[in-house]
C-alpha cells in the first residue's frame, strides 16, 4: 500500500461566549454553547501521511519530534479517524502554527481543527463541515469552531453520542470588521490548562449559575453580533469572560489565570470604551487579554496596548475563514 498524504489549514478563534466544564468529557460534550470568531493570520497547517512502514505515529510540531506521551492526544485523534476509515496503519504528523510559540495564544484549536481536515482525508473519508467539526470536537472543544467559517455558534446538543454537537457558521467573517488585538502579558506555560480546567468547572458553587444564564448571555452576543452593535456585544462579551474567570477562581482547587498587567488591560480597555472609544476584553485560559474593537481603531488600541506597562507584544487579527485542505 502506498503512502497517503493531505495537508489541512486552520485558525485559531476566540470565544466571545465561552466553553467552561463538559458533561461529557470523553467525547468533549459542553455543558453549555459558546460563540465565536475564527483569527485570520493566527492558523496551523498540518500535514498527515499515513504510512505502511511506520511501526507508530511519528509527530512532529514545528519541526520538534513530539515525545510517545506529548503525541498521545494526537494519536488518540488519529485512532478516531482510523477508526471511521478502518485503517490500521501508522501515520507521520507535520504541524507549524503561523504565530509565535510561547506567545500565550491556545493551539489547540487550530491544532485539532486541522489535524482533522488533513488526516480525515489522508484516510480517504469525504467528511462534510458537521461531521468535521464533530470529530474536531473529541480533539479538542474549541478545535469544533475552527472548521466553519467566520463567526461561529457551537451547540452542546443533547443527544449522549454526540452527534448534535457541533459548530455552524452564524456570519461570514465579512460581516462586521472587528479585529481582536491579543496583549500578551506572559508566554510562560500555563499550570493547567483547559483540559484540566474543564474537569475542575463543576466543582465550583457558581457554575451551575453561570450555565442556567449562558442562553440569554449567548442571545445577547448573537443579536449584537448580527446588527454590529458594539456597546451592547461588549457588555456581554465582558460579562462572560468574566462569568467564566469567576468559576476558575471559585473551583477546588482555584485557578487563578490572571496577572497584575492582566487588570491593567481589563481597565485600560473599560476605560477607552467609556471614553468613546470602541473597546472590550476577554480573557481565555491563561493571563493574556483580547481586546476586540472595530477595524478602524485596531491600529490605535494595538498602539495604546503597546504602550502600557507589562504589555509585551500585540497580536491583531480580523476575522477570519474555515479550515480548509490545502492542495500541493
Ligand atoms: C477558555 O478547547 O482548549 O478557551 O476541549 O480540553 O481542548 P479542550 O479545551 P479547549 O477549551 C477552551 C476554553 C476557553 C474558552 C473557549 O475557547 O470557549
Amino acid at each position: 500500500m502506498q503512502i497517503r498524504k493531505a495537508t489541512g489549514f486552520a485558525n485559531s478563534n476566540i470565544a466571545f461566549i465561552k466553553y467552561w466544564g463538559n458533561r461529557d468529557h470523553a467525547l468533549r460534550l459542553p455543558v453549555n454553547d459558546s460563540l465565536s470568531m475564527n483569527l485570520d493570520g493566527l492558523h496551523t497547517r498540518t500535514t498527515v501521511a499515513f504510512d505502511p512502514s511506520l511501526t507508530a505515529d511519528v509527530v512532529a510540531l514545528g519541526g520538534q519530534i513530539q515525545s510517545p506521551e506529548s503525541s498521545k492526544r494526537v494519536s488518540d485523534h488519529l485512532d478516531r479517524v482510523r477508526a471511521l476509515a478502518g485503517l490500521k496503519t501508522f501515520a507521520r504528523v507535520e504541524s507549524e502554527n503561523n504565530f509565535p510559540t510561547g506567545a500565550g495564544i491556545a493551539s489547540s484549536a487550530s491544532g485539532f481543527a486541522a489535524l482533522t481536515v488533513a488526516a480525515g482525508a489522508a484516510a480517504g473519508l469525504a467528511l462534510s463541515e458537521r461531521e468535521l467539526s464533530i470529530l474536531a470536537r473529541q480533539g479538542s472543544g474549541s478545535a469544533s469552531r475552527s472548521i466553519p467559517s467566520g463567526f461561529v455558534e457551537w451547540k452542546t446538543g443533547s443527544n449522549p453520542d454526540g452527534r448534535d454537537s457541533f459548530a455552524f457558521s452564524v456570519a461570514a467573517p465579512d460581516h462586521w470588521a472587528l479585529a481582536d488585538c491579543i496583549a500578551i502579558v506572559s508566554s510562560a506555560h500555563k499550570e493547567v490548562g483547559s483540559t484540566g480546567g474543564h474537569a475542575l468547572a463543576r466543582t465550583s458553587p457558581l457554575q451551575q449559575a453561570r450555565i442556567e444564564d449562558a442562553p440569554r448571555r449567548l442571545n445577547l452576543c448573537r443579536e449584537a453580533l448580527l446588527a454590529r452593535d458594539f456597546e451592547k456585544f461588549a457588555e456581554a462579551v465582558e460579562e462572560d469572560s468574566t462569568m467564566m474567570h469567576a468559576i476558575m477562581m471559585t473551583s477546588r482547587p482555584p485557578l487563578y489565570y490572571w496577572l497584575p498587567p492582566t487588570l491593567a488591560v481589563m481597565d485600560a480597555a473599560r476605560k477607552w470604551r467609556a471614553n468613546g472609544l470602541p473597546a472590550c476584553f476577554t480573557i481565555d485560559a491563561g493571563p493574556n487579554v483580547h481586546v476586540l474593537t472595530l477595524a478602524a481603531h485596531a491600529s490605535d488600541v494595538a498602539s495604546r496596548l503597546r504602550a502600557l506597562p507589562g504589555v509585551q507584544n500585540v497580536l491583531v487579527a480580523a476575522p477570519g475563514g474555515g479550515a480548509s485542505l490545502i492542495n500541493e
